[in-house]
């Protein structure tokens, strides 16, 4: 039984059923222990490391960029725990990222020494302003570097057979690389790799900085998709961030022009703007009827978990996970949701207005959702009445009691929970 219907106004058979649509989850790779991490004022301990670590592996994440051991002996001395203590389930891939350096690449690979399987994503800057203004190299020099890193990166892993190896490119700076250049750098990294003979290779397009609407991304995604060489071998990945407010829909663009994988973080931390959301990408599928292949249920630990690790507090209007995303004060919504939820039988298709899902899918409760002050009518005050004391009024009391609900919390100038209500009621009805 499916909870949700995708697209419910608009018909497959109808002319305006969109061009594309996502069909099933992209492969998801958080990167909150990395990208994540090296954005925060405080970067994370270790204890923090390993609680957001073993959240991510129980909400279903199967691959995990684990941080930049090359770069930082905190995220070496991780990786090595992780390792040693034998804490990365079977099914779990480690990832960690390194620059297109010699010397990087061999301390990557010792901090990855002894993994069952791990990726090894490696990486140099593309684009125009870092070719011309950071780095002082032409088109040659910075293709140079790529090949030679990923020669590097093929080398190391063969002094390591035991382990499972994935390699991974990032054109860092995609957004701001020209297309044919693009190309021509991540066809020197898989002539050196070869995914057409069984090494598994992930190409990652990045965002690093959102330079355009999502569209745009999504159409350099799939011409990269259409020109580079060993497409069909290859598994294309997007990482994009959120500068322009945007990094959830250019994901999900992406996946509908041709990408095969997802690189974010929970709730959305990151550089700068931050990267992009995986609890909303995967909660917009799910909203969709599609199954997003990681468990957000237990959706306050989530909150929990990702505030103790990072010291950020989650916005209350943020997708899915804020506290006010499902809550309504007005009279009008809290009147339509009362008459949505009292005549939903169980098994129904999820149909609520102004509810997108089903809080409880989130494990949130209903009790959230109506909530008063100033702004509410009376569905919403006769709602909490019956709720929470089982008192239901006749409609002539909750137009009258609404009134008196309304003019106590214009004076008050705020919320008024049930109890208050409860008690104004009782003074007003019970004790005459
Ligand atoms: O944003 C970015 O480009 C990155 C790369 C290292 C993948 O984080
Ligand atoms: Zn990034």
């Amino acid at each position: 039984h499916r909870k949700y219907r995708p697209f419910t106004p608009i018909r497959k058979t109808d002319r305006r059923w969109p061009d594309r649509v996502i069909e099933r989850a992209p492969t998801w790779c958080a990167v909150d222990l990395r990208d994540g991490n090296q954005a925060l004022v405080k970067p994370m301990n270790i204890h923090q490391k390993q609680r957001l670590f073993d959240l991510l592996v129980k909400l279903g994440f199967k691959q995990i960029e684990i941080g930049f051991p090359s770069a930082s002996q905190p995220d070496f001395d991780f990786c090595r725990k992780l390792i040693e203590e034998d804490r990365v389930p079977e099914d779990v891939q480690i990832q960690a990222l390194t620059q297109a350096r010699p010397e990087l690449i061999a301390r990557t690979y010792e901090a990855l020494k002894g993994a069952r399987k791990a990726i090894v994503h490696v990486y140099n800057s593309t684009s125009t302003v870092q070719r011309e203004q950071v780095f002082n190299l032409d088109r040659a020099g910075i293709c140079d570097i790529a090949r030679k890193g990923a020669e590097m990166v093929r080398d190391h892993a063969r002094d390591y057979p035991d382990t499972d190896w994935t390699f991974q490119y990032s054109p860092e700076s995609f957004t701001g690389t020209e297309l044919d250049f693009a190309k021509e750098v991540v066809d020197a990294v898989t002539d050196v790799w070869r995914p057409d003979q069984g090494q598994k290779v992930i190409l990652n397009l990045p965002a690093t900085v959102e330079m355009a609407s999502p569209n745009v991304f999504a159409d350099q995604i799939e011409w990269i998709c259409d020109n580079i060489n060993y497409r069909e071998h290859l598994s294309i990945s997007v990482h994009t961030h959120n500068d322009r407010g945007c990094g959830v829909a250019a994901a999900e663009l992406a996946v509908m022009a041709g990408a095969d994988r997802v690189e974010g973080t929970l709730l959305g931390n990151g550089e700068r703007t931050g990267n992009m959301d995986l609890v909303t990408m995967a909660m917009n599928l799910y909203s969709q009827g599609i199954d997003p292949e990681v468990d957000l249920s237990g959706m306050a630990e989530i909150i929990e978990t990702v505030e103790a690790c990072t010291e950020i507090s989650t916005h209350p209007r943020h997708a899915y996970a804020g506290e006010l995303v499902f809550t309504a004060f007005s009279g009008s919504h809290q009147d339509a949701i009362r008459k949505c939820l009292s005549r939903r039988k169980d098994g129904d298709v999820w149909n609520v207005a102004y509810l997108p899902i089903d809080p409880r899918d989130l494990g949130r409760r209903y009790e959230e959702v109506v909530r008063i002050n100033s702004q509410s009518g009376k569905g919403g005050v006769a709602h909490v009445l019956e709720r929470d004391y089982d008192i239901s009024l006749p409609r002539w009391l909750q137009i009258e009691f609404a009134r008196v609900v309304q003019k106590e919390a214009e004076g008050e100038g705020g919320e008024i929970d049930s109890f208050s209500i409860h008690k104004l009621f009782d003074r007003d009805y019970l004790q005459v």
